[in-house]
């Protein structure tokens, strides 16, 4: 049986509410800035990125249109399985246009570059990446990440869309995960 998981597993906020909101209206001046009279794509990676999203396209003042896409690497476990799997394609058609990929946190950073390159395939303008959070553990696959809202050390995280076995996604602070 599947087991319910609560905000008790945590060990500490680690970034609260305010840190989000502040980070956010940072990163939303920096890319409207780099993007100004042009416009968007803003792709958001199902589902641990719909918050961020929500919150980060808000804070960018271009016009813009959002799609969803969603893959998955790591199945219910808190390790990566190491296989890609796409679930959800985009809708809009991309080809010459700027694409924002929004992801909630990069951790082996299979994900992300397995997104980039099939995203690539279809000739976008440019393809940018913004990452909520980014583990060290990156540094392996060395995806480029255009935008980081939090360098953050290799511990495993909730809240703020991301989830712990599909729990704890609507916490509004990102938490540390007790080991
Ligand atoms: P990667 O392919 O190893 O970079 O894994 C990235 C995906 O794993 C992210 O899109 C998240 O969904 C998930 N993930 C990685 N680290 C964490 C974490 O600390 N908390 C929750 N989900 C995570
Ligand atoms: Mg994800």
């Amino acid at each position: 049986m599947s087991e319910t998981v609560t905000n008790k597993t945590i060990e500490k906020i680690f970034i609260t509410e305010t840190e989000i909101k502040n980070r956010i209206e940072e990163l939303g001046k920096e890319i409207t800035s780099d993007f100004a009279g042009q416009e968007l794509i803003v792709v958001c990676v199902l589902r641990g990125a719909f918050i961020f999203t929500a919150d980060l396209c808000r804070s960018i003042d271009l016009p813009q249109k959002i799609d969803f896409m969603s893959a998955s690497s790591y199945g219910n476990a808190t390790k990566s399985s190491g296989k890609v799997t796409l679930e959800k394609d985009l809708t809009e058609n991309i080809e010459g246009k700027n694409v924002l990929v929004v992801e909630d946190i990069i951790d082996s950073g299979l994900t992300l570059s397995y997104l980039i390159n099939h995203l690539a395939t279809r000739n976008p303008k440019t393809i940018k990446v913004c990452v909520l959070c980014n583990k060290p553990s990156n540094e392996q696959r060395n995806v480029k990440v255009d935008y980081c809202g939090f360098k953050i050390e290799n511990d495993f995280v909730v809240g703020y869309g991301l989830d712990n076995k599909g729990f704890l996604r609507n916490l509004p602070y990102i938490g540390i995960v007790k080991k």
